[in-house]
């Protein structure tokens, strides 16, 4: 996710900026900007794409910009490609005011539709640009930049954290934050604004937490708190005692850990903008409704835990659609002369939107005649640019070799996908469109509520990490969520792991079960509940040593057979997986953990696989 840094000092501000988004690299971006205020030249900003080598280059380490106050940016881009214009800070069109942004604004397009028709001209694509527009044009009518500030954060929605300056008030910044996280740091030379610690921690370690809808002034002299309403807050001054790297992961011991908690709002960045009146809005989806209509057969084509993704989607997809889904691995789908046509949709799934046999399959779908579609996380990427559509996960920057946020804002953003075409097919079965949105809705909260079991699961992490062998067991949605639970646990933790059919053991795998075997036995998927216990009770007869996964619904029966039971809330069946995997990312996780394995950068592993 992005990065932001102000200060307001009495020292040179620039060479301040620039080594606080040094120290924010690690939370991933792809360009980056400073803006200063100077007595000689008023506002000055410069901004680069790429890493930050770029910016130093361009302002010569800082020493073109003068001045005691400003404000700085890295950017992971989310709406608009990773350009030099697209970067932040964005400036009023009068120039006089500078602003950078962590968060998404919702609403956006509207705000900018309007300010369109008042004459006011953009120059980017970004919804951050948006707000400074919107800000100059409210600070020409009331001359008062805290006013301004005000009511710009009645009008917008969505998730923020700001930083902003203007030339007309030559020590102050202001800050603002909902949803984003944004600190204040009493420095010796000046004070700070920043997304986190590590950004300051070389000046200060004396900081406040900005909380959602206050509003900060800041100078070299003094911090300023308000709420909306403009009245002060007293703010409470901590001391940090974490060192560098551990700021660096937000306190968190990993990423793969911070970015499995992230997981509920970047679900909800994902989803929310995306669900307008009731009805599912895709940014970025080019096919008309009569070319879906025409549609004969649909590919998804993915690695890894992308790929599972798409194995989820095919149970969802073919009962939303009623037409047929093909789920192929990307290294496959290119030597197996798929029936691509011009009525084939190709969906290629990627966090990295560079993994090369992803890529490999793209082209070879488009030489086939398909229409292809790139769901990726990384805004930008040569997927996302290669495909005829591209429609981007907001789960921000994923670290963590073994993906979880990614994986997760991909599931729903298939089920949102899914939900749209099944309504231009007009095949979605009568009254789950609403329930699925509903679902989608209070996912994040259930989300939280699975996230609130860590000690019970840091609890069978040491209780389970010695087994050398698992089997996660599970049918039709289940099953193919143990696809991604196996291979969570078999990339960080080393342990041999198997996803499988349970309907399917008794065809020979069953064989392999004997006392003591560890097997996962996923039961959330009420519709085959019944069967699924009784593969509980097979494996039990044959000594497995069974943890179970089910929902609240199910929870006594499932605890009267299973050796240990994890439960999650009920939802929507086919958001069940979004729920369920939660828990078993935190198993594979506290396994890990407890093997003493490196978790953020398992062995043989890459984050993005650009080899063939
Ligand atoms: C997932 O935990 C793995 N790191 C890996 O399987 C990954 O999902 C796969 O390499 C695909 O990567 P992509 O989503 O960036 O294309």
């Amino acid at each position: 996710m992005c990065g932001i840094i102000g200060f307001a000092g009495r020292v040179e501000a620039a060479p301040i900026l620039l080594e606080g988004l040094s120290r924010m690299e690690y939370r991933g971006y792809d360009s980056a900007g400073i803006a200063v205020r100077s007595d000689n030249w008023g506002l000055q900003a410069k901004k680069a794409k790429g890493r930050l080598e770029a910016l130093y280059g361009l302002t010569h380490g800082g020493a073109d910009l003068d001045g005691p106050l400003g404000i700085g940016h890295t950017r992971w881009a989310t709406h608009g490609e990773p350009n030099d214009c697209n970067a932040h800070p964005h400036i009023s069109e009068d120039g006089r005011i500078a602003l950078v942004h962590n968060g998404i604004i919702e609403n956006y397009l509207e705000i900018k539709e309007n300010l369109l028709r008042k004459g006011i001209r953009f120059t980017s694509d970004t919804d951050t640009e948006v707000v400074v527009q919107l800000l100059g044009y409210h600070y020409q009518q009331c001359g008062s930049m805290l006013e301004a500030v005000g009511r710009v954060l009645r009008r917008i929605e969505g998730s923020y954290a700001f930083g902003i300056i203007c030339s007309d008030y030559p020590n102050a910044l202001i800050a603002a934050r909902k949803d984003s996280p944004l600190i204040l740091g009493y420095g010796e030379n000046g004070n700070f604004i920043a997304s986190d610690v590590t950004a300051i921690l070389k000046y200060t370690r004396d900081v406040s937490y900005m909380e959602d809808g206050e509003i900060a002034v800041v100078t070299a002299e003094s911090v300023d708190v308000f709420d909306q309403e403009l009245t002060p807050l007293d703010k409470k001054r901590c001391r940090v005692d974490w060192d560098v790297s551990a700021a660096e992961k937000g306190g968190y011991p990993h990423f793969m850990f911070k970015e499995i908690l992230e997981q509920p709002e970047a679900v909800r960045k994902t989803v929310s903008p995306r669900v307008q009146n009731g009805r599912v809005a895709l940014d970025g989806f080019s096919m008309t409704a009569e070319e879906v209509r025409n549609l004969s057969r649909i590919y998804i084509v993915a690695c890894g835990s992308a790929y599972h993704v798409g194995v989820v989607c095919k149970y969802i997809w073919e009962r939303l659609l009623r037409r047929p889904v093909e789920v192929c691995l990307a290294s496959e789908f290119r030597y197996s002369a798929p029936l691509v046509d011009r009525n084939s949709l190709v969906i290629i799934i990627s966090q990295s939107g560079e993994t090369l046999d992803s890529m490999a399959a793209l082209r070879e779908a488009k030489r086939l005649g398909g229409r292809t579609l790139a769901v990726v996380n990384v805004v930008g990427s040569s997927i996302a640019r290669e495909a005829d559509s591209v429609i981007y996960t907001w789960a921000g920057p994923e670290i963590a070799v073994a993906t979880t946020k990614a994986y997760s804002t991909q599931l729903v953003l298939m089920d949102l996908i899914g939900l749209y075409l099944g309504d231009l097919l007009g095949t979605v079965p009568g009254g789950e469109y609403e329930a699925i949105l509903k679902g989608l809705a209070e996912l994040p909260d259930k989300m939280r509520a699975c996230l609130d079991q860590i000690q019970e699961m840091q609890y069978l992490g040491s209780r389970y990490f010695n087994h050398d062998s698992v089997f996660f067991i599970g049918r039709n949605l289940d099953y193919a969520m143990g696809l991604e639970a196996s291979l969570k646990l078999k990339e960080i933790s080393y342990i041999h792991s198997e996803a499988y059919a349970s309907g399917e053991l008794k065809h020979g795998t069953i064989s392999l079960i004997e006392e003591g075997t560890l097997v996962v036995a996923l039961g959330t998927h009420a519709a085959l509940f019944d069967k699924a216990m009784s593969n509980v009770v097979e494996v039990k007869a044959r000594g497995a040593e069974v943890l179970a996964l089910t929902t609240e619904r199910y929870r006594e029966r499932m605890e009267k057979i299973a050796d240990a039971a994890i439960v999650v809330p009920d939802t929507h069946p086919i958001l069940q997986p979004s729920l369920g995997v939660i828990p078993l990312q935190l198993f594979a996780y506290y396994v890990a953990l407890q093997r003493g394995c490196d978790i953020d950068k398992p062995r043989n592993l890459a984050k993005s696989v650009t080899v063939e």
